[in-house]
Order: structure tokens, then C-alpha cells, then sequence
């Protein structure tokens, strides 16, 4: 596993759709290991392929019950609607209210070619929506509503802050979520 390279803002990369993939095999493993480490690594709650560079349709997130992988996903159904304040790993330090659905349906394979079905809401829906709107050259800040931008020393403090939270509360954690 290793941690790859992020494309971030005006690359053009990020603004091309993704191809879908036709073999799971060892490279598409090792590219799928290799973005959640990445977005491990970077604070991110998810990860599409075009942000590190690769023009494949395969998602990675965790909302923080454990990494999924989503292959050659589609979001079947939407319903409902929330307004939620997004960031991206593609943009760090900028922060913008979207609308999206409160729910909704993922079809896709994962890792093993199985055919996965995720009946999504809340948090995790966000970052579905998110990340597979990378996968067609889409990014929030297209949508996003109220930009604001952070310094690095408030993006610091704020984690401090969250930390400190973290510590005298339970687990659950509240950080701002970067996809
Ligand atoms: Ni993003």
C-alpha cells in the first residue's frame, strides 16, 4: 500500500469522467488500498480515483465504521434533501453549504467483483453523492453555496479543538469532513 499524490483545484484532471472499469484485478486492488490510505492520511472521509490521478470509476470512504470501496458506482435512487457544509481534499482549507439527498441507493461491485447494493443516508449519502460526482469531472464548488475559505493555522486550531472534544467525550468524531 502507499499514499499517492492528490490532484487538487484547477488540474484538469478533475474535471474529465471517469471510465468505467471492466476487471477487478490486481492493480484495480491495489489502486483501491492505496486511496484509503491516501485518504487516511489527509483527514479525508472519502476518495474518488480522479483525485489521485486515475480516470477510473472506483469510490473509497468511511464515515467512520470502516473503508468502503465502490466499484463502477450508480446512484439508483434519491430521495429526500439536506443541506450540509462539504469540503474536498481537491480543495483543502475551502468550505461551501450543498444541497443533496437525504437518501439513497448505490449499486456497484466491490473489491472481490461482488455486486454490492448500499442503502445510504445522512453523512454517508453526502459523501456518495460527493465522490461520484468526481467520477463524472463535477466538484462541490460548482454547487456549493456560502464559500469560505480557512487558514491553515484555523484548520489546526479547529482540529485541536475537536480533539480536545474527542478526549473528554466518547469516540464519536466531529471533525471537519473533507472528501
Ligand atoms: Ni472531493
Amino acid at each position: 500500500m502507499a499514499i499517492r499524490n492528490l490532484r487538487y483545484d484547477s488540474d484538469e484532471i478533475l474535471r474529465k469522467r471517469s471510465k468505467e472499469i471492466e476487471e477487478i484485478d490486481n492493480k484495480i486492488r491495489e489502486l483501491a488500498l492505496d486511496m484509503i490510505d491516501t485518504m487516511y492520511k489527509n483527514d479525508g472521509v472519502g476518495l474518488a480515483a480522479p483525485q489521485v490521478g486515475i480516470l477510473k470509476r472506483i469510490i473509497v470512504y468511511d464515515i467512520g465504521e470502516g473503508p468502503v470501496v465502490v466499484i463502477n458506482p450508480v446512484i439508483t435512487k434519491k430521495s429526500g434533501m439536506q443541506t450540509c457544509e462539504e469540503g474536498c481534499l481537491s480543495s483543502p482549507n475551502v468550505f461551501g453549504t450543498v444541497d443533496r439527498p437525504r437518501e439513497l441507493i448505490l449499486e456497484g461491485f466491490d473489491i472481490d467483483g461482488n455486486k454490492i447494493k448500499i442503502k445510504a443516508k445522512d453523512l454517508e449519502a453526502v459523501v456518495i453523492c460527493h465522490e461520484t460526482d468526481h467520477l463524472d469531472g463535477k466538484l462541490f464548488l460548482d454547487i456549493a453555496r456560502d464559500i469560505y475559505e480557512l487558514s491553515q493555522e484555523e484548520i489546526d486550531e479547529i482540529k485541536k479543538e475537536n480533539e480536545e472534544k474527542e478526549k473528554s467525550k466518547s469516540k464519536k468524531n466531529k471533525k471537519k469532513s473533507k472528501k
